[in-house]
């Protein structure tokens, strides 16, 4: 007489409780820093008016030195004024760091 040891019973318990990944959506990426609120208003013209031609570029792509030029260039394109302008690269510098 042979005994059938049923595996297959015992794996579906094991895996009954894992937990499940909620992914928040957030505009820009997700970040664990706290901003300004200069940064947050600039993060709020960079979601509105910087995915306008182009995806949204990630922000880690660039250096500092790099996005000291792009702002200024970009906000030409976006017609965007000089206290966005700031505003923006205050967002940016604070997300840099
Ligand atoms: C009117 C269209 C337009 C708007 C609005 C615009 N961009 Fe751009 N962007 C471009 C074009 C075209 C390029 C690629 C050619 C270039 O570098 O000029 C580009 C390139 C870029 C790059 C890549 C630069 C590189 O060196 O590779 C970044 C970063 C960027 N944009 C950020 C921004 C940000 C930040 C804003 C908002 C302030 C913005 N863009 C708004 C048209 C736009």
């Amino acid at each position: 007489m042979k005994k059938h040891v049923v595996l297959g019973a015992c794996i579906g318990l094991l895996i009954s409780c894992s937990p499940k990944t909620t992914t928040s959506t957030q505009p820009v990426e997700s970040t664990s820093k706290t901003l300004s609120a200069e940064a947050l208003q600039g993060q709020t013209l960079y979601t509105n008016h910087c995915g306008k031609c182009h995806k949204l570029e990630p922000i880690h792509e660039f250096s500092e030195s790099k996005w000291r030029k792009i702002v200024p260039d970009m906000c030409k394109k976006a017609k965007l004024n000089d206290e966005q302008q700031s505003l923006i690269l205050s967002y940016v510098l604070e997300e840099l760091k």
